[in-house]
């Protein structure tokens, strides 16, 4: 198989990041989460009692990712490992809305792109499809009904001892997916030459045995 990108786009919960290291891992690729860096930029905002100068808390900040063996992908922001930090309900109910911010782009996209450069990656987000790697050989578009989607959040959340309440979760999940497809810069979109793929009711294997398929043509 030749070196090829593969970029993974949908609305919140909707299963990507399972899906993503899946094929990642099956095909010796690298995933990255694009989510994380905006979560640790907002981890930053909030240090900073939600300063409003998004310049200079993107000018000051030095971002990197790395890669443990067990653990996944890992957050380095300003020589701090943050990524336990990132999933905290603080972090998901401002991300939506740093993620917004013009600087904040800039400096997250401008890292992807570098990650992305020498192919073998598979890059979850919303506008990697259409911003950030628009040349990738393969774009899956994700989606699930949002009642399934509250449902596997619930589930995820349970796993990590933390005990929500379904309806509220329809509620956090629909309120960030408007904000992210209404934003002026870069709004959560299908790629148009993207593959759709409604995940609803589908097993994590069956989806992840779909994007091989797709993957095997190349
Ligand atoms: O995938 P996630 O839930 O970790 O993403 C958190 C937020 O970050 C999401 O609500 C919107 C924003 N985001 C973005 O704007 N662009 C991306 N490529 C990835 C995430």
């Amino acid at each position: 198989m030749k070196p090829i990108n593969i970029a993974l786009d949908g609305p919140a919960a909707a299963g990507k990041s399972t899906i993503a290291k899946r094929v990642a891992a099956k095909l010796s690729m690298i995933y990255v989460d694009t989510g994380a860096m905006y979560r640790a930029i907002t981890y930053k905002y909030l240090q900073l009692n939600k300063t409003e100068d998004f310049s200079s808390l993107v000018q000051s900040s030095v971002l990197s990712l790395t890669y443990d063996e067990e653990k996944g992908q890992r957050v380095i922001l300003d020589n701090q490992d943050v990524t336990d930090y990132l999933r905290e309900n603080d972090v998901t109910n401002h991300v939506s809305y740093v993620a917004s911010k013009e600087p904040v782009r800039t400096f997250a996209v401008e890292k992807q792109q570098e990650l992305a450069e020498k192919k073998g990656i598979v890059m979850d987000g919303r506008d990697i499809g259409t911003v950030v790697l628009p040349e990738a050989e393969l774009k899956v578009y994700m989606i699930a009904s949002v009642e399934e989607r509250a449902i596997r959040r619930q589930k995820d959340n349970e796993l990590r001892g933390i005990q929500s309440n379904v309806e509220q979760l329809k509620q956090e999940i629909s309120d960030r997916d408007q904000y992210d497809m209404n934003r002026e810069i870069s709004p959560l979109k299908k790629a148009e030459d993207a593959i759709t793929i409604d995940t609803t009711g589908m097993s994590i294997e069956d989806v992840t045995n779909e994007i091989l398929n797709l993957v095997s043509k190349f």
